[in-house]
């Protein structure tokens, strides 16, 4: 029963404007739950560093190798080249009477400062960050390669 103090033209109006009103409500309420969503799928959490220690002198080969990087030591300082291929991630070899690192999966050579040479691989290696400890004389103590 309609109330009589409405014209029928009316009640179409109201119920225009109380759908007008819940969609824009079901709008806001639906942004309101997907902004959290959403940052909450996007976080990411940085890894932290990792700093692996080489004592010095290096072998007379003039190089260290680790399961994640070789560590040079050059005339322009230390450097630590990625093991991980960019091509596909398999892991490098250095072959010492050649002097370059080698892919074993597809052949991608690189020089030993990783950079690429040939092969599939269309980057070079990565580098990672080398410091250098020396003790209280100046003679270098320790490496401190962060990965
Ligand atoms: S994975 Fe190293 S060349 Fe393909």
């Amino acid at each position: 029963m309609s109330c009589p103090n409405r014209s029928p033209a009316a009640d179409p109006q109201r119920r225009k404007f109380l759908v007008s009103w819940l969609r824009w409500g079901g709008a806001l309420l639906a942004g309101c739950l997907a902004w959290p969503l959403t940052r909450f799928l996007a976080f990411r959490v940085t890894p932290k560093p990792r700093y692996v220690t080489i004592a010095a002198p290096l072998p007379l080969s003039g190089y260290h190798a680790e399961r994640d990087f070789f560590l040079f030591v050059t005339p322009d300082g230390p450097l630590a080249v990625s093991r991980k291929c960019t091509h596909l991630g398999c892991r490098v070899n250095y072959l010492e009477d050649k002097k370059i690192i080698e892919c074993p999966c597809h052949q991608s050579r690189f020089t030993p400062a990783g950079k690429r040479i040939s092969g599939p691989a269309k980057k070079d290696l990565t580098l990672y960050a080398v410091a250098t400890r020396t003790d209280e004389e100046g003679r270098t103590r320790d490496y401190v390669v962060t990965l």
